[in-house]
C-alpha cells in the first residue's frame, strides 16, 4: 500500500500495533476527537459558510476513516501471520486418548440374560416402576392384611390416588398384566428396576430383577428345574452347576421352591459349580391357581411356572464384585474396572463359555 500523500491521513500508516491506532481513532473521531469538533464548528456559521465548510470536512472524515480502517486490516493481517509462524500443530503427536463410555454390569448381565432366554423361546416384557397396589400385591394373592406385604419395604406414594400406588417392590407385577393382556401360550422374562427401603452392603433402595413366567397347558415342575438349570450353566459358563430346590413359601405360587447354587473353593476363591456349599440364587414355583384366576384365565385349563432373581447379585457371583452399593455410586473409577468395552462384551454368539 503506497502511503497518501496528505500528511494527516499518512500519519495512521506509522501506526505500528492496533492499540496505537486506536488511540489515533479516538483523538480524531472520538467524542472530543479533532475531526468531531470541526463537525460541531458547522452549527454556528452562515448557509453559506456551511454549504463550502461542509463537504470539506465530511469528505475528510471520510477519509481518515478510511485510512483508519485500512491501517487496521494492515495490522490485523500481520498480527496473524506472527501467529502462524510461531503458532504450530504437530500432526504427528498421538492425540490424546478420549474417554470412552463402557456397559454397565447390570446392562451386561440383563443383555446376556435376554439372550439366553430368548434361545429358550422367552419374550421380553416390561411394566411401570410405579405400580398400583393391586398389581403389585393383590393380584399375586397377598391380599390386604396378608403379613407377606410386611416382608416387602415398600415405598408407597403420596397424595390420593383410586387405588394405592407404590414403587413396585418386584418384577413379579409384569406377570399380572402380561396374563391380563395376552393369550396364553405365554413365556417371557421380565427384567427391570425394582425398589425398597432397605439400605446396607447387600440392600440398595433401588435394585434390578429379572422375572421370568411360563403358562401353558401341562406344564410341570420338571419343565421349571430343566428352565433354570439350562439358565444357570448357560449364564455361568460351566456344565457342572448343581441346584438344590428347597421348599419355601411364596404368596403367588404353590408349591414354592427357593433356589440354591452350589459352589466350591477354586485358588482360594468361592465360586459357582461344584457342591461345597450352597447359595441362594432365586425364588421360584408353579403360579398359584388364584394368581391365573385374577388374571381372567381359568386354572383348569392353564398352568405354569415362575421364577424371580436378581440381576444385580447375578453381576456379582459372576463378574467378582463384593459391595452392592458400588453399583450406585457412579464412581468411574469403579466403571473402568468392571464396566465392559461396547465393542467387546462377552455374548452367547461371541462365546460365553468358550
Ligand atoms: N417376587 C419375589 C421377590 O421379589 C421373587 C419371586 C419368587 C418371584 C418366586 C417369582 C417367584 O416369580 O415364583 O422376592
Amino acid at each position: 500500500m503506497t502511503e497518501p500523500a496528505d500528511p494527516t491521513l499518512a500519519r495512521f500508516y506509522g501506526a505500528d500495533t492496533l492499540p496505537e491506532l486506536e488511540a489515533m481513532r479516538v483523538a480524531m473521531l472520538g467524542k472530543s476527537g479533532e475531526i468531531t469538533a470541526q463537525l460541531k464548528s458547522l452549527g454556528p456559521m452562515t448557509p453559506e459558510q456551511r454549504a463550502i465548510e461542509g463537504p470539506k470536512i465530511h469528505a475528510q472524515r471520510e477519509a481518515v476513516t478510511a485510512a483508519i480502517a485500512e491501517r487496521k486490516a494492515e495490522l490485523e493481517a500481520a498480527e496473524l501471520d506472527a501467529r502462524l509462524a510461531t503458532e504450530r500443530l504437530d500432526l504427528s503427536l498421538p492425540s490424546r486418548e478420549t474417554p470412552r463410555g463402557s456397559i454397565h454390569p447390570v446392562s451386561q448381565v440383563m443383555d446376556e440374560l435376554a439372550e439366553i432366554f430368548a434361545d429358550l423361546g422367552f419374550a421380553v416384557a416390561e411394566g411401570p416402576e410405579i405400580e398400583d397396589d393391586w398389581h403389585n400385591f393383590t393380584a399375586l394373592n397377598i391380599p390386604e392384611t396378608h403379613p407377606a406385604r410386611a416382608m416387602h419395604d415398600t415405598f408407597y406414594l403420596a397424595g390420593e390416588h383410586e387405588r394405592p400406588m407404590v414403587l413396585r417392590t418386584h418384577t413379579s407385577p409384569v406377570q399380572i398384566r402380561t396374563m391380563m393382556a395376552s393369550k396364553p401360550p405365554i413365556r417371557l422374562i421380565a427384567p427391570g428396576r425394582v425398589y425398597r427401603s432397605d439400605s446396607d452392603a447387600t440392600h440398595t433402595p433401588m435394585f434390578h430383577q429379572i422375572e421370568g413366567l411360563v403358562i401353558d397347558k401341562g406344564i410341570t415342575m420338571g419343565h421349571l428345574k430343566w428352565t433354570l438349570e439350562t439358565f444357570l450353566k448357560t449364564f455361568f459358563e460351566r456344565n457342572d452347576i448343581v441346584l438344590r430346590l428347597r421348599p419355601s413359601y411364596f404368596p403367588f405360587t404353590e408349591p414354592s421352591a427357593e433356589v440354591d447354587v452350589g459352589w466350591s473353593m477354586e485358588k482360594g476363591r468361592r465360586v459357582v459349580g461344584g457342591s461345597e456349599g450352597w447359595m441362594e440364587v432365586l425364588g421360584s414355583g408353579m403360579v398359584h391357581p388364584r394368581v391365573i384366576a385374577a388374571c381372567g384365565l381359568d386354572p383348569d385349563e392353564w398352568q405354569g411356572f415362575a421364577f424371580g432373581t436378581g440381576v444385580d447379585r447375578l453381576a456379582m457371583l459372576k463378574y467378582g464384585m463384593n459391595d452392592l452399593r458400588a453399583f450406585f455410586d457412579g464412581d468411574l473409577r469403579w466403571m473402568k474396572h468392571y464396566g465392559f468395552l461396547s465393542l467387546d462384551v462377552p455374548t452367547l454368539s461371541g462365546g460365553i463359555g468358550a
